[in-house]
């Protein structure tokens, strides 16, 4: 399977300097002690979390007529350093999916501190970025792998703005996501909130230093899977 290369946005790695800075900011209780556990831990394990637990998505009585839905599956992936890039190629070489990279018209800067400080001002705006691209063929896709880091606690502005660009009824979700300390941060009951009528199977959450050494641990929980 191809293997997809960083863009110019994503070539700087969140530095550890950076995230003691961000971890100042968002809250050192979260941020700062899942740090320093994962500095004596030399990085720390993958941990998959099942707050994202298999649910179903039965359309309520008297909604229109079930969706038309094919059978491909997509992965769609938000990535600034790299980190959830990363473990979206790893998900690539195991599944038959076709891949496609969200991202904003206007990138976010190489800068970390810019960044962390426009993700904030969107965020406490709730404004949505315009998105670079659309995905084609939407309905084609079954099972849609959906990949971000976690910013402020929460899906970043452009997933967000991924999700509401679609109708996912029908559609089977699989979150996956990198973080410095928040894990999910509840991350995926969110997204069942912002896709009405959808499925989600478990994610997987993993420590951003930690993803280069923890992507076998993405190849047990896809078999967990059982996708057909
Ligand atoms: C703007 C911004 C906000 C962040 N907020 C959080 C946070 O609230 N909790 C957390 O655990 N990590 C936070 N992080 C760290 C990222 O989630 C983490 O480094 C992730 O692995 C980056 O993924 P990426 O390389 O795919 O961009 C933040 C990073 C940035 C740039």
């Amino acid at each position: 399977m191809e293997r997809i290369a960083l863009g110019s946005q994503a070539s700087q790695l969140l530095t550890r300097r950076a995230m003691l800075k961000l971890a100042g900011t968002v809250g050192a209780a979260v941020m700062g002690g899942a740090l320093l556990s994962a500095c004596a831990s030399g990085g720390g394990e993958a941990v998959s979390y099942s707050e994202a637990s298999a649910s179903t998505g039965d359309a309520p009585e008297g909604t229109a007529s079930a969706p038309q839905l094919g059978d491909k599956t997509l992965i769609a992936v938000f990535s600034w350093s790299g980190n959830t890039l990363n473990m979206a190629n790893r998900i690539n070489e195991l599944a038959d999916a076709d891949f496609f990279r969200i991202e904003t018209a206007e990138p976010y800067p190489d800068d970390v501190d810019a960044t962390i400080e426009r993700a904030r001002t969107e965020q406490d705006a709730d404004f949505i970025p315009e998105l670079a691209a659309r995905v084609d063929n939407w309905d084609d896709y079954h099972t849609v792998f959906l990949g971000y880091p976690i910013w402020w606690y929460e899906l970043p502005q452009a997933v967000k703005g991924f999700i509401q660009s679609y109708d996912w009824a029908g559609k089977t979700i699989i979150p996956f996501s990198s973080h410095e300390g928040s894990s999910f941060s509840g991350t995926p009951a969110d997204i069942q909130a912002l896709c009405p009528n959808s499925s989600m199977l478990q994610g997987i959450s993993i420590q951003g230093e930690a993803v280069a050494s923890s992507l076998d641990s993405i190849n047990v929980w896809y078999d967990g899977l059982a996708l057909a």
